[in-house]
């Protein structure tokens, strides 16, 4: 594990001008540039390293492309007064209680589930994420998963592989078509919304459950049913809810049993949304057809019974996963850290009572 410190850069006239706009009232202490100190839990894109170099005085990252362990994270943690780290990182009071200067811990993805915000917000501490520039990345890649179940592009590639291939056969590897079928979302928001645009041009029907209807997703022809009818009518149900308390194995026997047993169950969200035991046995029993899973309950642990099914097609959390994203999450988690020690207008602010506390 290599570790290095961002040389030291002298305050520009224009980080002067940002310095003395400083709400210090915001912050709750009398902080000035000199003495920011940041720490970054991983290696990330060189966008938002050289956005950090232009604009502090001591950054320290952890430059490594795996997670810290979280006692580390705690050392590692002391004295700062920001912290951008990423969602694997497990941000609970031990780490925020750390540093007493702490100001702002910086999420760089749009799921906050690894943070205890209740803390943090008891603590002062602004806590951001990334929405929005990742949106099309993940709706991209559930699509990916939509027609890999659909078409059993895995069980294909494995097979084509494997050697024992013998030629076109009429009834070989036979899927299911996708185009005129019914896609119903659970979690209608940008990415919910974003899958579903792009089912317009496999001529979908879209069905949703929200609270309310959703402009968005009206404009696309898209119809809001109850949860259980998501369940029941669709071909394929994707999962697009942030993890919370209350979507926490939103998916277990119920809902499978719910679902067709021809239906497809895509998650692309958080694995705890589902019951990883429950799922096992709908694939393996034949509740339900196949799944396509980006996520999973234990990270990076994989349900056994998971691995051994054909009917799944599994990928290691790339929902984000591609050059221009990822690079746009560490712009973007810079930007919203640096925002928030400036004293500035943050939009991904995602507790602003701790700015009123
Ligand atoms: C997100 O942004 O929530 C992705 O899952 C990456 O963590």
């Amino acid at each position: 594990m290599s570790h290095f410190s961002v040389p030291l850069e002298p305050a520009k006239c224009d980080t002067c001008a940002i310095v003395s706009q400083l709400d210090l009232s915001l912050v709750g202490v009398n902080i000035s540039v000199m003495d920011w100190n940041i720490f970054v839990s991983r290696r990330i894109p060189q966008a938002g390293l050289d956005l950090l170099r232009k604009s502090l005085t001591r950054v320290d990252v952890f430059d490594e492309d795996a997670p810290m362990d979280h006692a580390r994270l705690i050392e590692e943690a002391r004295d700062r007064n920001g912290l951008l780290i990423m969602g694997s990182d497990q941000i609970d009071a031990a780490v925020l209680g750390v540093s007493p200067r702490l100001r702002v811990v910086s999420n760089l993805s749009v799921g906050y589930n690894n943070i205890d915000v209740a803390e943090a917000t008891r603590r002062k501490i602004i806590v951001t994420n990334t929405p929005g520039v990742l949106t099309d990345a993940t709706a991209d890649l559930t699509w990916a998963l939509i027609l890999a179940v659909a078409r059993r592009v895995g069980e294909g590639e494995r097979f084509a592989r494997s050697g024992q291939w013998k030629g076109w056969a009429v009834t070989q590897l036979l899927g299911t078509d996708v185009t005129g079928k019914t896609l119903g979302i659970v979690g209608a928001g940008r990415i919910g919304t974003a899958v579903a645009k792009r089912a317009c041009g496999f001529s979908m029907k879209i069905i949703y459950t929200a609270r309310s209807d959703k402009p968005a997703m009206v404009a696309l022809g898209a119809k809001r049913v109850s949860f259980d009818e998501v369940l029941s009518q669709s071909d394929f149900v994707c999962v697009h809810v942030p993890l919370t308390p209350e979507t926490r194995h939103l998916f277990g026997e119920r809902e499978f049993r719910k679902m067709k047993p021809t239906a497809y169950f895509i998650n692309v969200a958080r694995g705890p949304v589902h019951d990883e035991v429950a799922l096992v046995r709908a694939l393996q029993e034949g509740w339900i057809t196949g799944a396509g899973l980006d996520v999973f309950e234990n990270e990076p642990q994989i349900a056994p019974g998971l691995l051994t099914l054909p009917n799944v097609v599994v990928l290691p959390h790339l929902g984000t996963a591609t050059v221009e994203t990822r690079s746009r999450m560490a712009v973007l988690a810079v930007e919203n850290l640096l925002s928030v020690l400036r004293g500035e207008q943050c939009e991904n602010v995602v507790n602003p009572e701790a700015l009123s506390r």
